[in-house]
């Protein structure tokens, strides 16, 4: 059986920088968090992953309830915060919404801001449109009374990778996430390597 190791940075900005919040563009508006969205972060979470590296190191991301089961995860940790949880909508032509990008926030044990996913639909990339979400997270860390924030993001991913140094996230740390080509019980930490913490999804 052959195991494969994503490489990931942990990255960390500071709240305290001030920071210019990203207006998202005309016709598209913030949905805060509610109980009722929990679907429809996932379905939007699907549409953004599935077809993206995350879904391979990530599994359950390329899987509609793999997403439902990983937004309820979300929704139950302890940390779990409203405030940093959005989801991005416009109307389409028609009228009828039209779910664009999605992020949810949790403080971590350690008091830290952690995003714990950010995606936006094809369609609707290249628009400001994950800055403006990730903005509006971290806002939601800052009036919590949080001082840092962190994320995970796949090495290969260079799109988001840039996307979060341009928002002031620095690399801290270099992490490996091992997918194993079938179900393996037992995975094996190489020397000098930290192993992502299998909870970041189910
Ligand atoms: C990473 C991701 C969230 C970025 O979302 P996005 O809405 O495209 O992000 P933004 O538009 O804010 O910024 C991304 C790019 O668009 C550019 N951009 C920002 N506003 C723009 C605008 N109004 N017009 C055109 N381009 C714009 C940015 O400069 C940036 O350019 P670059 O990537 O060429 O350097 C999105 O690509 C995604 O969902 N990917 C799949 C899921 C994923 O990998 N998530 C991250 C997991 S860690």
């Amino acid at each position: 059986m052959s195991s494969t190791y994503f490489k990931r940075f942990r990255m960390d900005a500071d709240l305290a920088a001030p920071r210019d919040r990203g207006p998202l563009p005309p016709g598209y508006r913030f949905v805060a968090w509610n109980e009722a969205l929990l679907d429809v972060h996932a379905r939007t979470k699907f549409r953004a992953f599935r077809a993206e590296i995350d879904a391979t190191v990530f599994p359950c991301l390329g899987d509609l309830e793999g997403c439902r089961r990983l937004m309820r995860e979300i929704r139950g940790k302890p940390g779990f915060l409203p405030a940093a949880t959005w989801l991005v909508v416009r109307n389409d032509a028609y009228g009828d919404l039209e779910w664009c990008g999605t992020i949810q926030g949790v403080v971590d044990r350690l008091g830290i801001g952690s995003i714990q996913n950010i995606g936006v639909v094809p369609d609707h990339r290249g628009r400001g449109l994950g800055t403006s979400l990730i903005e509006q997270a971290l806002l939601g860390f800052r009036s919590h009374g949080l001082r840092r924030a962190s994320l995970e993001v796949t090495a290969s991913n260079s799109r988001a990778v840039r996307l979060y140094h341009l928002l002031g996230f620095r690399k801290a740390k270099t992490v490996y996430k091992i997918v194993d080509a079938e179900p393996a019980p037992v995975s094996v930490e190489p020397a000098g390597m930290h192993l992502v913490a299998e909870a970041a999804c189910l």
